[in-house]
């Protein structure tokens, strides 16, 4: 195992930060509770993407650029002028990362933590450029700076992690409409059914979230996009008279109709299926088109 992988792997597994986490995470939350429009908005709803990358990548461009402009001994304006833009998109960043992060799994937090700790720890550091540079200091300053790079850096290497090596942030139920084969698959008969209750049936390799109302049915994929919960022991409600089904691990709720998103931290929408129930009671699915 290399070394990175195996620090980022101890990191997973160091307990240790689990009382901090638990209790920042219970907090934010309480903060922005379920389905408040500003968590929404510092998830990504509106925008069917998790915010925080891009708004990372903004100040990580401007501290790189900082750090260009410094090497080759650029008009101290242009560097100062960059490095603020930098700190002043750090702090939208980190809205929206500590919002993904409260509703993470445990590992995940872990990890996440540290992330956030290296990362305004690469923030103060900029912060002390900026002084150090508006107070004459230019020297100083661009150490400072070249120090915010390397933990930004860091940051940025565990925050990869997170992103690819976790899968906190890409949809988990993606990928499973290109395991059903083209065309109607039967599924099961709509008397086996119960009425008004989701359930859960196999086809093929996927899991789907069933749910009859007398003789219609609807179904999604039963994997939450957001970390792959299961949607089927979720509660149903009415979001703008509308029926929908809230994930029973971090609560996204999706409309049961089409699988859109109507509450994060899910951002992707569910897969929805359409269904045809033949003459004989056979409930059939397929993947829904566009
Ligand atoms: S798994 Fe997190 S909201 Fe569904």
């Amino acid at each position: 195992m290399s070394l990175p992988a195996g620090f980022t792997e101890r990191l997973e597994h160091l307990g240790a930060l689990d009382r901090i986490t638990q209790g920042l995470a219970k907090a934010v939350r309480q903060v922005l509770p379920s389905g408040h429009p500003l968590r929404d908005v510092l998830h990504g709803v509106p925008t069917g993407h998790p915010l925080h990358p891009p708004l990372a990548t903004v100040s990580l461009g401007c501290w790189t650029a900082t750090a260009v402009l410094d090497l080759i001994d650029a008009d101290p304006r242009a560097a100062r002028a960059v490095l603020v833009t930098g700190i002043a998109g750090a702090l939208p960043a980190a809205a929206a990362g500590i919002t993904d992060w409260s509703v993470l799994h445990r590992e995940q937090q872990r990890v996440g933590f540290v992330h956030a700790v290296v990362n305004l720890t690469a923030l103060g550091l900029y912060t002390g450029s900026l002084w150090l540079r508006v107070t004459g200091r230019q020297r100083a300053g661009r150490t400072f700076g070249f120090l915010g790079l390397a933990a930004a850096g860091v940051g940025g290497f565990l925050g990869g992690h997170l992103a690819y090596r976790m899968t906190a942030g890409p949809s988990h139920a993606e990928p499973l409409t290109h395991l059903v084969p083209l065309g109607w698959h039967d599924l099961c008969r709509l008397w086996d059914l119960p009425d008004g209750r989701p359930v859960t049936r196999r086809l093929g390799y996927i899991q789907l979230f069933v749910l009859r109302h007398g003789a219609h049915v609807k179904v999604l994929a039963d994997r939450c996009s957001h970390l792959a919960g299961p949607l089927h022991q979720g509660r149903l409600v009415l979001e703008n008279d509308e029926a929908c089904v809230v994930c029973p691990w971090h609560g996204s709720v999706f409309r049961i109709e089409d699988g859109a998103v109507v509450h994060g931290p899910a951002t992707s929408p569910q897969p929805a299926f359409e269904v045809n129930v033949r003459g004989d009671g056979v409930v059939q699915v397929r993947p829904r088109q566009g």
